[in-house]
């Protein structure tokens, strides 16, 4: 069984609530229960901080184990070396992921450190990014 892992990074536990008309009305709980139910046969976990340091440590500890990482680092994306560095570091493939189309909005949101160390890059597609990304596990990884 393949194992796959989800790992958001800060205020995307707010997911719901915030910003709906950027990030909708699901909650990401809610959404990942589907998630889960739609690909019963890969094992799918989830992990979510608002702390760098805390998902540099998670990349860390599934990134020699896990068949693959989907990671949406939200604001950490714009702005850290440190976690393009670590998944730089692991062997586990990572696909990045955003709920927004990042290009079409602020022109901070425009540089990633985290695309030139992905497999891929998988944006604009609301909660249907993680979907797609765990897709391409399924048929590319
Ligand atoms: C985001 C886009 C980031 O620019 C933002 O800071 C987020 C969410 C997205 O999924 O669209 O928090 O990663």
């Amino acid at each position: 069984m393949k194992q796959l892992i989800i790992i958001n990074g800060p205020n995307l536990n707010l997911l719901g609530d915030r910003e709906p008309e950027i990030y909708g009305n699901t909650t990401f709980v809610k959404f990942l229960e589907r998630l889960k139910e739609k690909y019963s046969d890969i094992e799918i976990t989830y992990f979510q901080s608002n702390i760098e340091g805390e998902l540099i440590g998670k990349l860390q500890e599934v990134g020699f184990d896990y068949d693959g990482i989907i990671l949406n680092a939200a604001a950490y994306t714009h702005t850290s070396v440190g976690i393009g560095d670590a998944i730089k570091a692991i062997k586990t493939p990572v696909v990045e992921v955003h709920i927004s189309n990042t290009f079409s909005r602020e022109a901070f949101r425009h540089q990633s450190y985290i695309s030139p160390n992905a497999r891929g890059v998988i944006l604009g597609f609301g909660l249907l990014s993680y979907d797609l990304a765990i897709q391409s596990f399924v048929e590319v990884f």
